[in-house]
């Protein structure tokens, strides 16, 4: 399937699919959907998506829920990103973030009630008991204490207080790449890939998240708002690549690790490969 024809299957899925809670709450359903309709690329479960594509193309269907339940908790930890006791950002998606048009309260629970839907989505797959397990483990360990979280909590903890590189690369593995890296592992976990070949695209997935979290940081230097669709100039107490390196340093890291990572997934199998080549090319090809 093309890339442009998953996305479109996924955006469908999402929207006839948006965690609903219909009770006499005026505002949380609405505030619960907000940012899940706002938008985002949608990188996650298209990795997840683009493993079973190419390797299973009949489950492509049974892992939507799945690919969703990514999407489900990555939105909650933006939701939670952006308020104020964290990163304390207006905008997101191209809307308000949503402390802002609704409030903090708000905001706290729909993130809440968005990670722990996201396991429930995946309890619920159509898929065996075995395989929704091992997908459980994955996205909470990567989503959670040893991944995202440890991230997160390092990122606003050392605000101000200068990282060693080495550091700084624990926290973007942490904070963003696990869980990119996770959603690769989730898509080789569907199509019934072995432990080997499931952590060679975990350990590709690393490199790639934290290219990924590299540019974001540059972003957050060199793009408008309007650009991003989110507050930029925002890392200024932050350990960031651009901080710690410089722009031109951060650019030349995420030119290197472009290199590692096409080099890596021209090792792939060919199916896989070209899949992947087509969602990873604006980061893999930054400069050609
Ligand atoms: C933003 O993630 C947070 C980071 C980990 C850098 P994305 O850049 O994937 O945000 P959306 O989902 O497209 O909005
Ligand atoms: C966020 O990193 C990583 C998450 C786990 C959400 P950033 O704080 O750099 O993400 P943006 O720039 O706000 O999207
Ligand atoms: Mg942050
Ligand atoms: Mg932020
Ligand atoms: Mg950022």
């Amino acid at each position: 399937m093309q890339n442009k024809e998953l996305l479109k299957l996924f955006e469908d899925y999402l929207n006839n699919n948006l965690p609903t809670s219909q009770t006499f709450h005026p505002i949380f359903e609405e505030a619960l959907q907000d940012m899940l309709k706002a938008g985002g690329k949608r990188f996650r479960p298209m990795l997840l998506l683009s493993i079973v594509s190419a390797l299973q193309p009949l489950l492509v269907k049974n892992a939507l829920s799945v690919a969703l339940g990514i999407e489900l908790l990555h939105t909650y930890s933006l939701i939670h990103d952006d308020l104020p006791a964290m990163d304390n950002a207006d905008l997101r998606r191209g809307h308000p973030t949503l402390h802002k048009s609704f409030d903090e309260v708000t905001a706290i629970l729909v993130g809440d009630a968005l990670n722990t839907h996201s396991f429930n989505l995946i309890a619920n797959a159509p898929l065996s008991n075995d395989t929704k397990i091992e997908l459980i483990k994955t996205l909470s360990n990567d989503g959670g204490i040893d991944g995202m979280i440890i991230g997160q909590a390092i990122d606003c903890y050392f605000e101000n207080k200068k990282l060693k590189l080495n550091q700084l690369e624990f926290l973007h593995i942490h904070k963003t790449a696990k869980l990119i890296a996770g959603s690769l592992r989730m898509g080789a976990i569907i199509s019934g890939l072995d432990l080997e070949q499931q952590n060679k695209l975990y350990n590709f997935g690393i490199d790639i998240g934290l290219l990924f979290q590299i540019q974001d940081d540059i972003i957050d230097e060199t793009a408008t708002e309007e650009e991003a669709g989110k507050t930029t100039a925002n890392d200024e107490a932050k350990n960031s690549f651009v901080n710690l390196l410089g722009l031109d340093g951060a650019i030349k890291s995420a030119d290197e690790l472009a290199q590692k990572c096409e080099e890596t997934l021209n090792n792939f199998d060919s199916k896989i490969k070209d899949n992947l080549n087509l969602l990873l090319s604006h980061y893999l090809y930054r400069h050609k």
